[in-house]
């Protein structure tokens, strides 16, 4: 790792006046990290002795977070991706205080719960612009600083539904797959300059994303989805993308064996599944 300057001394939740000083120490900045994946990441890589940038809308619950991140510096910034016109100001808070940014996880999201013709537009628009618009923007705030530092790596939590349609999903599905393709695209450009971009796959992780996932009048879900319950753990997660980022992958599926074999039917066998997913639509 190169020297680069960073916050010293800051306590956990810390936002501003802090002395900086040389540091090896790489600077992870995580959208989401209030909750879920995001929270678990955010401990993984305090684990890994990295300074930390929590972001989310709720202030509270990352100084929650920052609390059990004991021993390494974090800055908290908080914001609301599904604004993206703010992203230019976050990301210049972020590195206003950690010194730079080394590597950015996007992470924050929200899913669905409602058949395309059950939602009303606005609900497409709010997913665009918290799952997509939000971290393109916060992306394209962040790449001068990393074009100029010529290091940088863009870890991207889309979802097993960014390959895969689902019905009730329509709009998550919409802004996962662009999600996906902003990023491959943006990986070809800006590779040969040192900066790395991951794809992360998640399949079914027991978070709150069912119960913050919103319904077609854009009111939250609030209900268990029985595939998340027995999903596999945020910490399980965490410990595998931190693994996929440190190896600098590419791509990555993060998930139970069901997942996998959707994300393989849906190349050798579309017709195959569509069906099961109607049926599994249908009984729900
Ligand atoms: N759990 C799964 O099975 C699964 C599967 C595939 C993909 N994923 C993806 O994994 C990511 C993390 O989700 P999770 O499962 O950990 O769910 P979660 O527990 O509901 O966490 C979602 C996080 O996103 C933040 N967030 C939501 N809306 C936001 C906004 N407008 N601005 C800023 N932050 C916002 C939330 O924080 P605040 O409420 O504080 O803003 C929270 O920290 C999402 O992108 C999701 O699509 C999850």
């Amino acid at each position: 790792m190169c020297k680069r300057w960073s916050i010293s001394g800051a306590e956990p939740g810390a936002q501003s006046g802090a002395r900086l000083m040389a540091s090896t120490r790489s600077v992870v900045w995580i959208t989401g990290a209030s909750s879920g994946i995001g929270e678990a990441l955010a401990y993984r890589y305090a684990r890994a002795d990295a300074a930390l940038v929590l972001s989310s809308r709720r202030e509270d619950e990352l100084r929650r977070v920052a609390s059990g991140c004991p021993g390494v510096p974090v800055s908290i910034v908080p914001l609301d991706l599904g604004r993206p016109e703010t992203m230019v100001d976050a990301a210049e808070r972020a590195i206003e205080l950690a010194g730079a940014v080394d590597v950015m996880v996007h992470n924050g999201g929200l899913s669905q719960r409602a058949s395309a013709v059950e939602t009303v537009y606005a609900v497409d628009d709010l997913m665009m612009r918290t799952n997509y618009l939000g971290p393109v923007a916060l992306t394209k705030a962040l790449l001068p600083h990393m074009i100029a530092r010529r290091r940088g790596h863009f870890v991207v939590v889309t979802s097993v539904l960014g390959r895969v349609g689902m019905p009730n999903r329509s709009s998550y599905c919409a802004s996962k797959f662009a999600l996906d393709g902003f990023f491959r695209a943006l990986r070809l450009e800006v590779s040969p300059g040192g900066i790395d971009v991951t794809l992360v796959m998640p399949g079914f992780v027991r978070t709150n994303i069912a119960h913050n996932a919103l319904t077609g009048n854009g009111r939250p879900a609030a209900a268990d989805d029985p595939d998340i319950v027995k999903g596999m753990s945020p910490e399980a997660c965490a410990d595998r993308i931190f693994a996929a980022v440190s190896a600098r992958r590419r791509d990555v599926y993060v998930g139970g064996m069901k997942e996998h074999a959707a994300l393989l039917a849906n190349r050798w066998a579309p017709r195959v599944l569509d069906s099961i997913l109607q049926a599994r639509a249908r009984k729900k």
